[in-house]
């Protein structure tokens, strides 16, 4: 496979929705699935169109609950783009026998293209060539193309080209029994012979337009005779061709996607009429576009030589479709990291703690970028603290799921498909998530040295969530320690004890030390503020010298639960049923979501050692040894080389890894280790969404974007030992031959650099340019290095 060219062979009905998740075109702004250019949705295809921060809330009666789900919603689709013979049907793969197929996804120009060859009932052949792609030049619009051949027939070819209004989310078979229809006032126009669509979310009020311009032209010379029409959701157009066998059909469209929140408009529909007027050309659109993805791939840049077989391509993969999730367009979106990329409907487009995993890839290469994500939690900040007041803590509570204004989103219910049950669901209480949130605005400082982040935005979030965890630590007399009760970690399998399934779990490992190393943190965050900003964000929190000793005081006498010479999960978890995995493997093959197999056995997981992720082991992910090893020594606990080692072992024979983030999280466990099983679980991580199709779960739903990401983070990181810390980059390289050499490009305090990688060591090059010297550690020695120089340091 060329590592630039993901490939489809065929065409499998029953792996369509998951090629369409893949086939995404998207630029941060919007994302398109890869359906069928005018297939509507039903069982094999899904054709689906989403704004970056979109949402609208909808309500349902499920028994005795009123259930409110806010979703980010499918708005119109500008895809429609198809032929006809005579006065039949339009050409499917559903009403004719597909006789050739391909798609083909271009990452390296943020192209798609269908290749199809289609027979119909009476034996009449087409053969057709589709393109398209989501402008990374011009955020607003879309290019596509269609050209068809006509093989061995005469008569009338009819050309279609359409805006669909009449659309709903309906991408996830288990939400379909509740709502799914956001859109109202859906309006169809014709203006100049371009087609619209306009609409309101039914809630949140946004108002949205789709406009596309269609040009067609019969063996090169233009057919202009379009019949246009709209119905109550849909503008429609079509041309009748004259033809015989060997003419060729073709079709240009431009669409123009616009909505309410976009900045610099008047409003949408009258920005999309505008916008689809005086666009380009396709040829001209796709140049720009083109360029604009090169420039991006130049900054993206992490290529191997010599990788075991299709390492590189699913990097590449992976990284396309980040950067189709978020991009430089995000700025202006007010939008987060949507957990399954920018067309997936599963988690209803909410966002997670998943930026944990993404953000390292994009700091390390456009830092503006994650400074742009980062203030959607910035901006939040006050729906947190109001969810934080109304659990009597002080400080901020982040949602575990969060969408348009930052209230809890986490549903109250969750439907198990094996069984039909609906059951609650308490994952809403991972209170991790604000750990996480503190953790991302920290690594960004110190990865990018931007001490006015800290200042404006980052040291006031930092202080508020160590506020609320210090709020929700209580003194156990018993123990002479700090606990935190009723929390659910990382394994979200866990939402309490048997006996109380749904109420929390007490001292989780992982929430419990990484409050402590935030406590740390919030005070060093403060002591870096200039005098004068320190003081007024002191006075505007009423931030008291108590609470800092108290934070101090945490730093040492927080409970962190162990059994057998490990650290337990949370407290109690070695009391928990051992479970038969070999029964269960043998009995139902993907254990991966256990939880749902053991329910619809009328059993609950909470009552066995069952981790859903890595839930510990996210310790080793995000801190480094040192670091690790001293909170623990501070809290009193001693921390071995032995100790680790057994709690992999433990955690990994008790793993079923539900989430494709564990996969990232136990390759960075094991990299020192056990270096290959790091390697089987890179792979796992780099191919969650286009490996197996019958090993990749729920991709049809939207990808997985912190694999994804985690992916190509455990290469440029892990394997590497890149990490910052006082101003100092640092890399410890156990890099695994089985990967090659790395050549990998990097921004670091205002330089361009680029770093090879290998087993016999590491060179580091700066661009030329201006910006201060940097200072670089590797293998335990030290150099300042100015633009333009270059330093190796070899391994041995
Ligand atoms: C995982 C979470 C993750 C979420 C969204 C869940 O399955 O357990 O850790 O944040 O998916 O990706």
């Amino acid at each position: 496979m060329n590592d630039w060219v993901h490939r489809f062979g065929g065409y499998d009905p029953a792996d369509e929705r998951r090629r369409e998740a893949l086939c995404t075109v998207g630029n941060g702004y919007f994302a398109t699935r890869g359906a069928w250019a005018g297939a509507v949705a039903g069982e094999h295809h899904y054709p689906g169109t989403y704004l970056a921060g979109y949402y609208n809330r909808l309500a349902d009666q499920v028994n005795d609950h009123v259930l409110e789900n806010e979703s980010l919603v499918n708005l119109p689709d500008w895809l429609p783009l198809t032929a006809a013979i005579d006065d039949g049907d339009w050409l499917t793969p559903e009403n004719c026998e597909v006789v050739e197929h391909d798609q083909e996804l271009d990452l390296l120009r943020g192209v798609l293209t269908r290749r199809f060859r289609l027979r119909d009932p009476h034996g009449r052949e087409v053969q057709a060539v589709e393109r398209r792609f989501a402008s990374m030049a011009e955020p607003h619009l879309a290019g596509q193309t269609l050209a068809v051949t006509v093989l061995n027939w005469e008569g009338r070819l009819r050309l279609g080209t359409a805006v669909n209004g009449a659309v709903r989310n309906a991408g996830v078979e288990r939400y379909r029994k509740l709502s799914g229809r956001h859109l109202t006032d859906v309006s169809a126009t014709v203006a100049d012979g371009n087609l619209m669509v306009a609409a309101t979310t039914s809630q949140s009020r946004h108002r949205v337009a789709v406009a596309t311009r269609t040009v067609a032209a019969h063996n090169g010379s233009p057919i202009t005779e379009w019949t246009s029409w709209t119905d109550a959701t849909s503008a429609c157009a079509e041309v009748v061709v004259p033809v015989r066998s060997g003419d060729v059909v073709t079709a240009e469209k431009v669409a123009a996607l616009y909505g309410s929140r976009d900045p610099g408009i008047s409003e949408p529909l009258l920005a999309s009429r505008t916008a689809v007027a005086n666009a380009r050309g396709f040829d001209q659109l796709r140049d720009a576009h083109v360029l604009a993805w090169s420039h991006l791939w130049r900054q993206f840049s992490l290529d191997l030589e010599e990788p075991f077989d299709g390492t590189l391509a699913a990097v590449r993969l992976n990284l396309f479709h980040l950067l189709q999730s978020v991009s430089p367009y995000s700025a202006d979106t007010d939008a987060g990291v949507p957990a399954r990329g920018l067309h997936g409907e599963a988690y209803r487009g909410h966002i997670f703690w998943d930026e944990l995993f993404v953000f390292p890839v994009l700091t390390l290469r456009m830092p503006a970028l994650t400074r742009a994500l980062l203030l959607y939690r910035y901006r939040r900040l006050p729906a947190a603290r109001l969810a934080a007041r109304l659990a009597g803590c002080p400080g901020a509570m982040y949602p575990w799921q969060s969408g348009s204004d930052g209230r809890e989103e986490s549903q109250r219910l969750h439907l198990n498909p094996l069984s039909g049950r609906w059951s609650e669901d308490a994952t809403f209480r991972q209170r991790h998530v604000g750990l996480a949130i503190a953790y991302t605005m920290w690594q960004y400082v110190e990865l990018t040295g931007d001490l006015a982040f800290l200042g404006d935005y980052g040291a006031e979030v930092i202080v508020e969530v160590a506020r609320f965890f210090a709020g929700l630590a209580e003194y156990d007399q018993g123990r002479d320690r700090y606990v935190i009760r009723g929390v659910v970690g990382p394994d979200e399998f866990h939402t309490g004890y048997p006996d109380q399934p749904a109420a929390g779990i007490d001292n989780n490992a992982y929430t419990n030390v990484m409050a402590v190393w935030l406590f740390g943190v919030a005070a060093k965050a403060l002591a870096l503020l200039p005098d004068w900003q320190r003081t007024q964000l002191v006075e505007s929190l009423g931030l008291r010298a108590e609470e800092l000793s108290h934070w101090d005081q945490l730093t040492r006498r927080m409970y962190v639960p162990f059994h057998d010479g490990v650290i337990s999960q949370f407290e109690g978890y070695e009391q928990l049923s051992e479970l038969d995995w070999e029964h269960y493997r043998a009995e139902y093959g993907d254990i991966r979501r256990l939880d749902r197999i053991l329910e619809a056995e009328g059993q609950d997981v909470t009552a066995y050692q069952v981790s859903k992720q890595a839930d510990v082991l996210m310790l080793l992910y995000l801190l480094p040894r040192r670091e690790l090893r001293e909170l623990m020594e501070r809290l009193g606990y001693p921390l071995t080389a032995e100790t680790i080692r057994a709690t992999v072992e433990y955690y990994l024979a008790r793993t079923c890894h539900g989430s494709s983030l564990s996969a990232v999280v136990h390759a960075w466990g094991l990299a020192m280790l056990d270096p290959d099983r790091a390697l089987g679980f890179l792979e796992q991580a780099l191919h969650s969404d286009a490996g197996d199709p019958s090993q990749t779960g729920t991709t049809a739903e939207g990808i997985h974007l912190a694999a994804m990401a985690g992916g190509a983070d455990l290469i440029q990181r892990c394997f590497t030992g890149l990490s910052t810390s006082n101003d100092v980059l640092r890399f410890g390289p156990h890099w695994p031959g089985k990967l090659g050499t790395l050549r990998m490009v990097l921004r670091y305090r205002g330089h361009r650099l680029v770093a090879e990688v290998s087993t016999s060591g590491l060179t580091l090059t700066v661009d030329p340019g201006p910006g201060a010297p940097i200072t670089v550690r590797c293998f335990g020695r030290t150099r300042q290095l100015k633009a333009g120089e270059s330093h190796t340091w070899p391994s041995s």
